[in-house]
């Protein structure tokens, strides 16, 4: 298959783009490398070995994951220094403890005094610690301990004070980015979250506690505001794909997006006005709705096209206006739809195939589940 073009493959297929993945990755590495920032890249958006190597310039070191099972797959393939940042689940604790006595650092994440409970609870072997990061809400509104409260102080003191556990980090999100529209919202948003964070830390020294301090998201990250120097870390991760999401959002333009589905023409609809193509929901995900003025998706070079509508292994095009000509749409006509959300189209993949100027290079397998 090695050499072959990537017309030669079954549809609906994921295909990736090696040489935007590699240029993606060190534009990131370079820009926090000069701002003085370490980069923990998240695996969450392709979940696969190679594209970690990539994307730690193959140190293998300091990553950050959203699941138990990403967790395993990494700590098996040789990575250290791995952060779970997900609020640390109490069915996966002793999963935890497990990996926190085989690795040389592996990290957790908590913003509730249950979870540290639970933590006390399973005491490391070999007077290890548990590192543990509190996560912190600075406006993203999903999880974390609200950033200004007495109560995020009081957690962080605990977590200090706890045996056996070390307060690692203060990690906040900003995903709220994914609100904004152009660099000057993005670049509002990252300079709150980068405030109240830094802000956040300082009244962690008023109680003699020091620790790292992470923030970041693909928008904020594509475009960081000076402040982000005086953070420990970052974790962007959808960057190394980027996708029409990010497009709109302002993060990166069409040639940085890394990703297509490949999808066929399969039938007419001349009665609807409409295409059929064999790439539904399970080829490309719903994420997005169809709000784009193109539908669930980006038709590449087809401007006039919109991605209608998909069942579980169909999807209905349509052109945005006027009668389609079916002339310029064969049956088998090979098309490549650009994701609107390449996590959620990616992790639809148990395979994604690996280009260099449309011939196969490769192929990557991800990890799947929790
Ligand atoms: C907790 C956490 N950290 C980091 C990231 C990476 O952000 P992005 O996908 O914008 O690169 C995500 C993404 O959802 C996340 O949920």
């Amino acid at each position: 298959m090695e050499g072959d073009p990537i017309s030669s493959l079954c549809t609906p297929a994921l295909v990736v783009d090696i040489n935007i993945v590699k240029k993606n990755a060190e534009r990131m590495i370079e820009r926090f490398k000069n701002l003085g920032v370490q980069l923990r890249p998240h695996m969450k958006t392709h979940k696969t070995i190679e594209c970690a190597d990539i994307m730690t310039g193959g140190s293998r070191r300091c990553i950050v994951v959203s699941t138990l099972a990403e967790a395993c797959f990494y700590a098996d393939h040789g990575f250290e220094d791995i952060l779970y940042a997900y609020s640390v689940p109490f069915d996966k604790v002793e999963h935890c403890a497990a990996l926190s006595e085989r690795l040389d650092l592996f990290q957790v994440l908590l913003d509730h005094s249950d979870a540290l409970e639970q933590l006390k609870k399973r005491p490391l072997q070999e007077g290890r610690l548990w590192h543990v990061w509190l996560k912190l809400d600075c406006g993203n509104g999903r999880a974390g301990v609200l950033h200004s409260g007495p109560e995020s102080l009081k957690l962080a003191q605990a977590i200090h004070a706890a045996e056996g556990v070390e307060l690692t980090g203060i990690y906040a999100h900003c995903g709220n980015t994914y609100n904004c529209k152009g660099v000057e919202q993005i670049q509002v948003v990252a300079q709150e979250t980068t405030t109240l964070t830094l802000q956040f830390m300082e009244r962690l020294k008023t109680v003699g506690i020091t620790c790292k301090s992470s923030i970041g998201s693909t928008p904020s990250c594509s475009h960081p505001v000076k402040d982000m120097a005086q953070l420990s870390e970052v974790h962007p991760g959808n960057f190394v794909f980027y996708d029409v999401q990010q497009i709109t959002i302002g993060s990166c333009s069409l040639e940085d997006v890394a990703v297509r589905v490949l999808t066929r023409v399969i039938g007419h609809s001349p009665h609807r006005n409409q295409l059929l193509i064999d790439c539904g929901w399970t080829g490309l995900s719903l994420d997005g709705g169809g709000k784009l003025p193109s539908g669930y998706a980006v038709v590449e070079g087809h401007p006039a096209l919109k991605l209608l509508s998909m069942t579980q292994e169909h999807g209905r095009l349509e052109p945005i206006s006027g009668k389609l000509d079916y002339s310029k749409y064969p049956l088998g006509t090979m098309l490549k739809l650009i994701p609107y959300h390449s996590c959620a189209t990616a992790v639809m993949h148990p395979t994604y195939y690996v280009h260099s100027n449309d011939r196969l290079v490769g192929k990557w397998t991800p990890t799947r589940g929790w």
